[in-house]
């Protein structure tokens, strides 16, 4: 790993279920073979990332046979895989099957450190009609102590739900956090050492900047979504490429390029 730099892979929404073949009526592939095609796509990159990052509904249906199937596909992952839960995910499951964890956290979420940039991993799964998202006072004062913090590292913040509305109806009031701007004035507070926001919910590549800070989405391997202002419904883009995104951070510069595979 070159000096002050980091490069990651975020993979998101492979919604891999204990049912071979869940999502064939969404798209011309189910979720797992979506997935397992990821896996096979980031294992044959031709470098080698240092980490991945999942940001969330790393499983359709939040049960136990679902994180075991997850456990058989990601595994193969060549590289060290941190998770997000989203709003099909169940945490609990989720942490004792991928990280065998026999004591779990809820919320779930963490703090990592590599080659001196701060990752922050937010639970944004709070109290709210699903699909949107909630991050819950104490979840919001954790990020808040964190981004008021004395501290000099680069950071990344990292979470499931799109934040901030768009001025696309589907997004913004049927996906969105429902206390975004609350947490993008906590994250502002952290504008100058912060390298990017990343999420995932929205199944499609999509950044948008406010207040100086940058906010991007991964695709996802399994079925894409479009967005465009006005949109007020959840529209399929049988169209788009699957993908994921990698990211290079340097001691001044975030890198996003988004990468394809097909299944
Ligand atoms: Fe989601």
């Amino acid at each position: 790993m070159p000096p002050n730099q980091v490069t990651f892979v975020q993979i998101s929404d492979t919604h891999i279920s204990g049912r071979p073949d869940y999502g064939l009526n969404h798209a011309p592939h189910s979720a797992n073979a979506g997935a397992a095609a990821l896996v096979h796509a980031v294992n044959n990159l031709p470098f080698k990332p240092d980490f991945v990052l999942h940001t969330g509904d790393v499983a359709y249906d939040p049960d136990a046979s679902a994180y075991q199937t997850a456990r058989e596909i990601l595994g193969r992952l060549e590289y060290p895989i941190y998770y997000l839960a989203g709003n099909h995910d169940y945490g609990d499951a989720l942490q004792r099957v991928l990280l065998n964890r026999t004591e779990t956290i809820a919320p779930f979420h963490y703090t990592f450190e590599l080659n001196n940039f701060q990752f922050i991993c937010l639970d944004t799964n709070g109290p709210a009609e699903p699909p949107r998202g909630n991050v819950i006072p104490e979840q919001l004062e954790w990020l808040d102590q964190l981004c008021s913090a004395e501290d000099d590292r680069p950071l990344v913040i990292a979470m499931h739900h799109n934040p901030l509305p768009i001025g696309s109806p589907w997004l913004d009031d049927y996906m969105c956090i429902t206390n975004g701007d609350a947490v993008h004035a906590i994250i502002c507070k952290a504008q100058r050492r912060l390298r990017g926001v990343f999420f995932g919910h929205v199944h499609q590549s999509i950044t948008y900047y406010r207040d100086g800070v940058l906010y991007a989405a991964s695709p996802s391997s399994w079925v894409q979504f479009k967005a465009w202002p006005g949109l007020d419904e959840t529209v399929k883009d049988d169209n788009a490429e699957l993908g994921f995104n990698v990211i290079t951070l340097s001691e001044d510069q975030t890198f996003i390029r988004r990468w394809g595979f097909r299944v």
